[in-house]
């Protein structure tokens, strides 16, 4: 019963105060519906505006390669450092604590491996991401490659549908092309192709005229590390890119393969959030490297 003897009217108004419009923190995103946002809040840090993903999706297609042989020790312990965690979802139900509420990218395509030709992918249920509470669905996007480059913006083009219906935002990941030069003008049509066909978050790879690559991006773009480097270079690498406009890193190798995965994820979130120069976030591996 609703109690209606001390019902008591407003008098705090606020008259003559303008209602602010909220505009969003994230390039490109004003327009969005209120759940992508929110999901898009969980991944990128509202102080920075930037992120650092922590992809170990590699074993999808190659198996469990260097530093992916057990998440559950490999891993969980570099979580708490990332700001979202990207893999597929039987790594994450088999290995992941949902108890860590950390949010999820989920690899949201799936087919062939290292051992046949890659590409030829078809896109999870998006049910399922919503059942997991995915922040986002990542989906492959393989620009040039004869034979998958259809297939593969179909897939995309789904997963933005399907993500548009349950308000779950959607990564478009660029495949280098095996014939493609890994140039900014390669990068830069595939990271546009991705935001043209709706994709929220574009990840891409960093290349010489990445400046250009943001710029006619017009959604967040992250990095990814790309095959292990010295780690001074890869924190290098982190930096340019966030120099020239990237919204963060989704990173996997540079980190679980680095001989202290636990410091470079610290090293690598300095770089990308507190804009520390290479120099200083390789001292701060060192000093935190055990
Ligand atoms: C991309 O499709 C892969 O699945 C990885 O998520 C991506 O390459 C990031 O990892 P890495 O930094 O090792 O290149």
């Amino acid at each position: 019963m609703a109690d209606l003897d001390d019902l008591r009217d407003g008098v705090n108004f606020g008259l003559g105060q303008k209602v602010e419009n909220q505009s969003f923190y994230l390039k490109g995103c004003d327009h969005l519906d209120w759940g992508i946002k929110d999901r898009l809040s969980r991944i990128f840090r509202k102080e920075s505006g930037r992120t650092v993903m922590l992809a170990f999706d590699h074993g999808f297609i190659m198996g469990p390669t260097s530093g992916l042989e057990r998440i559950d020790l490999n891993i969980l312990p570099l979580a708490e450092h990332a700001d979202c965690l990207m893999a597929t979802r039987g790594i994450i139900r088999a290995s992941v604590p949902p108890t860590y509420n950390k949010p999820i990218c989920l690899r949201s395509d799936a087919g062939t491996t290292i051992l046949t030709d890659l590409n030829d992918n078809v896109v999870v249920d998006v049910q399922d991401a919503v059942r997991m509470n995915a922040s986002a669905m990542a989906v492959m996007l393989a620009i040039g490659d004869e034979k998958t480059e259809a297939k593969t913006v179909a897939n995309l083009t789904h997963a933005v549908d399907m993500g548009q219906k349950f308000g779950v935002p959607v990564m478009g990941v660029t495949a280098v092309g095996k014939d493609m030069a890994r140039d900014a003008r390669y990068f830069g049509l595939a990271s546009r192709v991705c935001a043209e066909n709706g994709a929220n978050i574009v990840k891409t790879y960093y290349c010489e005229g990445f400046s250009n690559v943001v710029a006619a991006c017009p959604v967040p773009i992250v990095i990814a590390g790309g095959k292990k480097l010295p780690e001074l270079d890869a924190l290098d690498l982190c930096y340019k890119a966030i120099n020239d406009g990237a919204s963060g890193v989704d990173m996997g190798r540079n980190v679980f393969q680095s001989e202290d995965p636990i410091a470079m994820i610290q090293a690598v979130a300095g770089v990308v959030h507190e804009g520390l120069t290479p120099q200083q976030g390789f001292e701060m591996f060192q000093d935190l490297k055990k």
